[in-house]
């Protein structure tokens, strides 16, 4: 068994951290926390989604806040965009790296976008092919990849079919997702092989989220077939607002511990991960999920009472 040297983190925590808060956030605050997350080496940060306001209204703000955060050098924002006219309204605040995204369960697509499967495919064939003829990157999310909250079957072939007709259309990358946080090492283990066939491994990133405790080990079972691209959250930020009983991504802070203590590279710094995370739990106004971050800020108050 031999783990990846380097690992490159891909931070969810402005677009799918976000999107499932409540509360409206102000725009000065994701975009203070989109600068404090750019202050961390973290190279991969998708700043927010440029979806009909109507179905994400916490993100109707997409074209400001773009417009505002600092673009750090060396650091992408993608953002993710459902359609030709998310497209262009990315384009015009000046994106120059997308996401599209299907999902495996034909209900979940069907209640999240409103297509079929083989629509989203449609449309995304277009989006991608704009992008890449305006030299944009392009990711493809596969949602629901290891199960779908509405109980139909998802299986590892249809993932596949998938991943390689996105791939095929030109996505520089895809990301796997589960999206509701039920898979188990096994699934990750009969998937990748299947995926590897088709796509090359450095295009293939693992969106876990940790529902039920489960993504960590996911996570490892992944590195295990030497995946080196992870999705996750600072604080464990998150959910789909279309998927019951989501939460958040994998904690940032926790990948990275595991990764770090496991001597993995990353080029992120940890503590400046958990100043990003600390400034958005005081916006939110509630705990974050990430075990890694709770240890941290724990140790800090025996710290200050001791
Ligand atoms: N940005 C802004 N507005 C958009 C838009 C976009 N990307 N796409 C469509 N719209 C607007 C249309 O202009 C139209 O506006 P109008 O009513 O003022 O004319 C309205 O939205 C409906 O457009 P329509 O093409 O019929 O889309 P729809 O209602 O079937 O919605 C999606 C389809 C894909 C746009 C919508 O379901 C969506 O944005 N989903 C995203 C969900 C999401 O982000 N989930 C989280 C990710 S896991
Ligand atoms: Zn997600």
């Amino acid at each position: 068994m031999s783990l990846p040297k380097a690992v490159t983190i891909f931070e969810m925590g402005p677009r799918d951290g976000l999107q499932n808060e409540c509360e409206i956030i102000a725009t000065d605050d994701k975009v203070r926390y989109i600068d404090l997350l750019s202050e961390t080496g973290l190279r991969w940060i998708e700043a927010t989604s440029f979806v009909s306001p109507q179905a994400i209204p916490q993100l109707a703000d997409a074209a400001e806040v773009y417009a505002r955060i600092r673009k750090a050098p060396g650091v992408r924002y993608p953002v993710l965009v459902p359609n030709m006219k998310g497209y262009e309204r990315a384009r015009a605040a000046g994106a120059d790296a997308i996401a599209v995204f299907t999902a495996a369960s034909e209900e979940f697509t069907r209640r999240n976008i409103g297509m079929t499967i083989d629509q989203s495919l449609e449309i995304f064939r277009d989006v991608v092919a704009a992008a890449k003829r305006d030299g944009v990157w392009a990711r493809g999310y596969i949602s629901t990849a290891f199960g779908s909250p509405f109980g139909d079957v998802v299986t590892p072939a249809m993932v596949a079919r998938l991943a390689f007709e996105l791939m095929e259309m030109g996505c520089d990358e895809l990301s796997i997702g589960d999206t509701i946080g039920v898979a188990v090492p096994g699934q990750i283990d009969e998937l990748i092989p299947l995926l590897l066939w088709r796509v090359p491994i450095e295009s293939v990133a693992m969106h876990f989220h940790d529902t039920r405790g489960t993504a960590l080990t996911n996570v490892y079972a992944a590195l295990r077939h030497g995946i080196a691209k992870f999705d996750s959250s600072a604080g464990g930020l998150g959910g789909c607002p279309y998927a019951p009983g989501a939460t958040g991504n994998v904690g940032t802070e926790d990948v990275l511990y595991l990764l770090h203590q496991s001597g993995i590279e990353t080029g992120v710094d940890l503590a400046k991960v958990r100043r990003a995370s600390r400034f958005i739990a005081g916006v939110v106004g509630h705990g974050l999920t990430s075990k890694a971050f709770q240890a941290m800020e724990a140790a800090d108050a025996r710290a200050a009472v001791s």
